[in-house]
């Protein structure tokens, strides 16, 4: 039962990852400030012998929420387990895990803003008072019980902070915006990947695949993983310059590391919509894309990079969105 409701991560590549993922603190790279915060209420935590206050991490995907929620768990010396927000359909799902837990665990659900209502509301006392009102008996002779949990530590995740209710948002003692990497951290974050799968790779292919992660360490680690590919059968298993060349052309990721989705959201938007604004249910159906993955994905890089813009009318491509596609622009009343 409890195992049904714990999920394994499915993401590409995530089997070998486990073996690369940092393991402390110092050894995870970026997020200074998180880190630093983190690191303090750990050893606070620690030093008064509390479970840690409740945590919660937010961002596009890839950034090493989940990587974080491991590394806590091991600089405290608790267990984690790990189970996903759709993964929990009813609130008898919730309570056996809540149940299961020793004093000071930690329990990480992953994409939070997907938990069913009624599940939502069974984690407001256990976060709040350690306990959860059960619902025993049948019909008229129905009560609830209280049972006692020991205290734990709600590790939650979201790509999607706007979608919390604020009841449960309210809940997290410590909230932290997980934000993209810059160029040195994804260099350092590929040279370490390098390093572990003993490869040897040029300085300027470090350069190359960290410049097209579009700032996502679990990008890095797959554009790395390609590359190596190719070195393995074309090239002595050393990535060079022209491997890695080769390797991103033919993978067809372009310099700022944009991908086919990528460019079928910027045409759909500058060639369908006269590059907007559109309200982003239009732009979905007309490239055949998911709403969420372009809302989760998609456009928060575009929008970091600055090609595209949100108006209250929609979304809106920007001069340098058209520059990067060699389209002309013709200037927009939006901007
Ligand atoms: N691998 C993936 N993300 C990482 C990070 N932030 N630091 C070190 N290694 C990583």
């Amino acid at each position: 039962m409890v195992d049904k409701i714990l999920s394994a991560s499915h993401q590409e590549g995530d089997f070998e990852a486990l073996s690369i993922r940092p393991q402390t603190l110092a050894e995870y790279i970026g997020q200074e400030t998180v880190k630093e915060m983190i690191d303090i209420f750990i050893r606070a935590a620690k030093k008064r012998r509390e479970s840690l206050d409740h945590v919660l991490l937010y961002g596009p995907p890839g950034l090493g929420k989940t990587t974080l929620a491991h590394i806590i768990a091991n600089e405290v010396g608790v267990n984690i387990k790990i189970t996903s927000g759709p993964t929990i359909e009813k609130s008898g799902d919730l309570a056996v895990l809540l149940t299961s837990l020793e004093p000071g665990d930690i329990l990480f659900i992953d994409e939070i803003h997907r938990l069913p209502k009624v599940v939502e509301e069974v984690l407001y006392p256990a976060m709040e008072d350690f306990a959860i009102d059960l619902i025993v008996g049948k019909d008229h002779t129905t009560k609830a019980i209280r049972v006692d949990l020991p205290p734990f530590t709600l590790i939650g995740s979201t790509t999607r902070f706007g979608d919390l209710t604020a009841p449960l948002r309210d809940r997290f003692g410590v909230v932290h915006k997980l934000e993209y990497y810059d160029q040195e951290a994804l260099e350092k974050i590929c040279e370490r990947t390098a390093r572990l799968y003993d490869t040897t790779i040029t300085p300027e292919s470090v350069i190359e695949i960290a410049r097209r992660s579009r700032g996502t360490p679990r990008i890095t680690n797959r554009l790395f993983r390609r590359v190596r590919d190719f070195a393995d059968v074309l090239n002595d298993g050393i990535i060079d310059n022209e491997i890695t060349d080769t390797a991103l052309t033919k993978l067809q990721i372009d310099p700022l590391g944009l991908d086919q989705i990528d460019y079928d959201y910027l045409n759909g938007l500058i060639d369908r919509f006269k590059g907007g604004p559109v309200g982003i249910e239009s732009l979905a159906s007309s490239i055949a894309e998911e709403v969420t993955t372009l809302e989760e994905v998609t456009e928060p890089f575009l929008l970091k990079i600055g090609f595209i813009a949100r108006t209250p009318r929609g979304r809106i491509a920007t001069e340098l969105a058209y520059k990067h596609l060699n389209k002309r622009f013709q200037g927009s009343l939006f901007e």
